[in-house]
């Protein structure tokens, strides 16, 4: 990634990167060149194939990157070192999907965006990446940005959900904690920002589905995050699936050249996601094979991914002249830079050392990093008469399918993570040394898709073994039911047309609920899920997403309150799936309507609220927290030097210690083009006693009116803006202020 310094001139070592690489790619033959631009995986499991001889094609340099290459670090030293019988001997590049930890997991990536702890989520990053490049690994295909609005798309749980502020911040935190400040370190793992671009937005939440969009909407809502990923240095970015503008990503030159290269300034290399290039002829845009490869190659997409089209063909598009040799240089160049910047021209394999990935992997640093990070992302929803924090002197049920179940609290996207170093739920919770009767695998789903090694039952035995779990609750003073998704559901092609609770957890918790006896519902889910009729059989609600290595002791945490929950959502929860997509940065419309206003000829439903079950932010606490009303330093400002400072009070009111995020949310009531009712542009974790109040001061400047306007020009207008601060995008104060250019 040729940089230059800041007088423009080419820095030393730049010049010093620039000669090496063009020094070696004069060596190197047209099939040496193209070999950089392959990208071979000896094991499906992420796609729908895997490279056959993948082996040979290492060794024989015809493939000079590799996915998913495992085993131990010898093992995986051995197949980098393939490189070393080739003629140049140009290092092998060795990726892998490194999505919410390597082998200590953390919460799922939409879990840890509950936290809204920027620092705490670079840290996990860190984490992974010397766990990771320990074991020789160089790319992580990871963070994976894509803005959702649709928790029926499955890998929601692998994004930072709705909002591209919070999301943009996110992926600039993971970019910084994987590749550290100098690529070249030994810990140091390359990001690869994905999925470029807007995989999120794909229509009906079906993965792989088309997307279709304004470039308003591209550049506000969906494209930042990206762009944040690249500013903050992300040396690779990977294409989408999905078509943009009805051209698929990988061969949507727009997108990867006069958007990325042009407008954003993107120097590292674009490698496409699973088989994209082969697949642009099921997308319809390529009569064959060798037509897919010369659109992706004059897109702008550098390296392919097991489609081994460009292996296949380049060579014979450039013999015969549709491709140019210079196109292919580029593509090769690209990759070339990065090997260098990570290092590898000096050390291929960054001080081996086939002992280290024991030493600095699961310690308990790591671990007492997944416990925080575990219990920071969970979610409290509802906690009727105080039923949380549980009380030491009560004798507890625990009750659901998951309990004891250590491969449930990972992902499919933690696959290299040690199941069997995973604290369970029922483990945490027996850590506290508690009165517990428990009824783990006592209860199963009988829905399809909820299961993994469950046997299915007919009715008959479930109703039997919903009554072995009643029967446990005779002697308890408080029920704990462990209910929600199992990891097979949420994920790549896990769509799902109903996020409601299967049909016998619902059954089971509304029988639980006729106890009469508290009830506390603990989720494990991957999206957002349907809760509205749930809600009145239990007590209290937290969710704990999949929550990785330390599940049960932080969920123990939390229970019992050594943690107390401060987690905000940052995906809408909807009432029903007939809302979707429901989010809280959305347009007011001609004909707004509020839930309870009467009125036809309105946006509404006539069968359902709009408003959703629970909004992006929300998330309770055990104590509770009081916002005094905003004051402004100012109502009336003029011209881009004015700041305006926008103050509230925040009171701990409660019993309890424990963290606010307060969130400030600006709208712009009159603009050229419509603008949301409202857009978080700040937030602030605020820690207070029992009884302490906080001045909460927040700056405003000309750059946070900011917006992408009808022309796709960034800047703000003049007008009256109103300033929303509180606990969750709903529940706000509010003040108003005029500011003219
Ligand atoms: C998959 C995913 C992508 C992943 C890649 C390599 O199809 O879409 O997120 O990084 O293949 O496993």
């Amino acid at each position: 990634m040729l940089s230059v310094s800041a007088s423009g001139q080419r820095t030393t070592t730049e010049q010093k990167k620039e000669k090496f690489i063009t020094e070696l790619m004069k060596k190197m033959t047209i099939e040496e060149k193209v070999a950089q631009l392959n990208l071979i995986t000896p094991t499906a499991g992420t796609g729908p194939f895997k490279t056959r001889r993948a082996t040979e094609k290492l060794q024989d340099g015809t493939a000079a990157n590799v996915l998913s290459m495992r085993g131990t670090p010898q093992r995986i030293h051995e197949r980098a070192a393939y490189a070393e019988n080739t003629r140049l001997k140009i290092p092998y590049l060795l990726a892998l999907d490194i999505i919410h930890g390597y082998k200590t997991i953390f919460p799922i990536p939409l879990g840890l965006s509950c936290t809204w702890d920027t620092l705490l989520i670079e840290k996990t990053a860190r984490i992974a990446a010397v766990e990771a490049t320990a074991m020789g690994y160089h790319q992580t295909y990871s963070p994976m940005v894509d803005i959702s609005r649709d928790p029926r798309w499955g890998r929601v749980m692998e994004g930072s959900g709705e909002d591209p502020y919070l999301g943009s911040l996110i992926a600039r935190a993971m970019v910084k904690g994987y590749q550290g400040d100098d690529l070249s370190d030994e810990t140091s793992l390359l990001a690869c920002v994905k999925h470029f671009a807007l995989y999120g937005a794909a229509e009906a939440g079906r993965d792989y589905n088309t997307v279709d969009m304004s470039r308003q909407t591209m550049y506000q809502y969906y494209l930042p995050p990206y762009k944040a990923a690249i500013d903050a240095g992300a040396g690779s970015i990977m294409t989408s699936f999905n078509d943009i503008e009805g051209i698929p990503a990988t061969a949507n030159r727009w997108l990867l050249t006069d958007l990325l290269r042009d407008e954003w300034g993107f120097e590292g290399f674009v490698v496409s996601d699973y088989n994209c290039v082969q697949e642009l002829i099921p997308h319809g845009v390529a009569a064959n094979y060798k037509e897919a490869v010369r659109k992706a190659i004059d897109a702008g997409l550098d390296m392919d991914m097991a489609s081994e089209g460009y292996t296949t063909f380049l060579k014979e598009l450039v013999e015969e002249g549709t491709v140019t040799e210079k196109q292919v240089d580029v593509a090769c160049r690209r990759v070339l830079e990065v090997k260098y910047d990570l290092g590898l021209f000096n050390d291929p394999y960054k001080n081996y050392d086939p002992g280290k990935a024991e030493r600095v992997t699961l310690t308990k640093e790591s671990k007492d990093i997944a416990r925080s990070a575990a219990a920071k992302s969970m979610v409290l929803l509802k906690n009727e008469n105080e039923t949380l924090p549980l009380k030491t002197n009560m004798k507890l049920a625990l009750i659901g399918p998951l309990i004891d179940d250590q491969y449930e609290m990972f992902s499919m996207w933690s696959p290299d993570g040690k199941a069997d170093s995973v604290v369970t739920i029922l483990e945490g919770i027996r850590q506290q040394n508690y009165d517990l009767v428990s009824a783990e695998g006592t209860f199963l789903t009988d829905e399809p898709g909820y299961l993994r090694n469950f046997g299915y039952y007919d009715e008959d035995e479930q109703r039997e073994k919903v009554g072995q779990a009643l029967k446990l609750t005779e002697s308890a003073d408080v029920i704990v039911a462990v209910l929600g998704e199992s990891r097979n559901v949420s994920g790549e092609a896990k769509s799902m047309t109903n996020i409601s609770l299967p049909r016998c957890q619902r059954e089971l918790l509304k029988q639980l609920k006729a106890t009469g006896k508290p009830v506390v519902l603990v989720l494990l889910n991957g999206r957002p899920l349907t809760l509205t009729d749930d809600l009145q059989f239990a007590d209290a609600v937290l969710v704990a997403w999949r929550p990785g290595t330390m599940a049960g002791v932080a969920l123990a945490d939390v229970l019992f309150g050594k943690y107390n929950p401060s987690g905000k959502l940052t995906m809408t929860f909807p009432r029903s799936v007939g809302q979707i997509p429901v989010y809280y940065n959305h347009k007011n419309t001609g004909r707004p309507f509020k839930d309870g206003e009467r009125g036809t000829f309105k946006s509404r439903y006539l069968d359902e609220m709009n408003s959703p079950l629970f909004p992006f932010g929300f998330g309770l606490s055990y104590t509770t927290f009081n916002y005094s009303e905003i004051s402004l330093s100012d109502t009336l400002l003029a011209g881009e030097n004015e700041k305006l400072l926008v103050n509230v009070e925040l009171s701990n009111t409660g019993k309890y210690a424990g963290e606010e995020t307060v969130q400030l949310y600006l709208s712009d009531a009159v603009a050229s083009i419509v603008r949301p009712v409202k857009e978080l542009k700040k937030f602030e974790k605020v820690f207070l006693q029992p009884g302490e109040t906080k001045q909460v001061q927040f700056l405003i400047k000309p750059e946070d009116l900011k917006f992408y306007n009808h022309d796709l020009n960034w800047d703000w207008e003049s007008g009256e803006f109103v300033v929303y601060v509180g606990t969750n995008s709903r529940d706000v104060k509010s003040a108003t202020f005029v500011w003219t250019k």
